[in-house]
């Protein structure tokens, strides 16, 4: 089959006690796993399609035919936003942004906690399932955004350099109905060197 499911870059528990370790693996194992598998079965009735670059698939997929583009949407969008989402954490994260980030952010927010405040703004208010992304637009300026369900942010002509999973099934099992600890708890995970590699991408 053409996608993979790639692994975890570290351990489940890695990121423990903010996002913990049974939440860790069944997000990765069995979540992430089965936007691969259902984005693989979709491709298999139409194999011609099976060559475009996950990031085509998660934008163009209104181009495909009419059976398989909703599904390629939900799980090529899921695939590619968990994809990242996992690179963007990491243990002994958190802290302030490093430099040519914080400077960036700086920039357009005035200050970190400004940027902060607006993110989890964004984050709390997502209804439903979906994501609140940080961005670079097609001007080249930041901005924060929010896409439902597995959309990607790509698909707005949005580069992103860091989002954040919202739905229920990033937090449930350790902060039940309370997203906005979660998306507390978030901050201190954060592996800032790679946001910054993709601020400068
Ligand atoms: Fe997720």
């Amino acid at each position: 089959m053409p996608f993979e499911l790639k692994p975890l870059p570290y351990a489940f528990d890695a990121l423990e006690p903010y996002i913990d370790a049974k939440t860790m693996e069944i997000h990765h194992d069995k979540h992430h796993a089965a936007y691969v598998n259902n984005l693989n079965a979709a491709l298999a009735q139409h194999p011609e399609y099976q060559s475009w670059s996950l990031e085509k698939l998660a934008t163009a997929y209104d181009q495909l035919p009419a059976d398989i583009a909703q599904k390629v949407r939900n799980n090529a969008g899921g695939d590619s936003n968990h994809t990242f989402f996992w690179q963007l954490m990491g243990p002994k994260g958190g802290g302030l942004p490093h430099d040519k980030m914080l400077a960036a952010i700086k920039k357009e927010f005035t200050n970190f906690e400004t940027f902060q405040a607006q993110f989890n703004e964004a984050a709390k208010t997502v209804f439903g399932s979906g994501w609140a992304w940080l961005c670079r637009d097609k001007e080249g300026r930041l901005r924060i955004t929010t896409t439902p369900n597995q959309d990607s942010p790509l698909k707005q002509d949005m580069h992103p350099i860091l989002g954040l999973d919202v739905w229920e099934h990033a937090y449930y099992l350790k902060y039940q109905n309370r997203r906005p600890d979660y998306i507390q708890a978030w901050w201190h995970v954060i592996n800032w060197g790679f946001v910054e590699d993709c601020l400068e991408l």
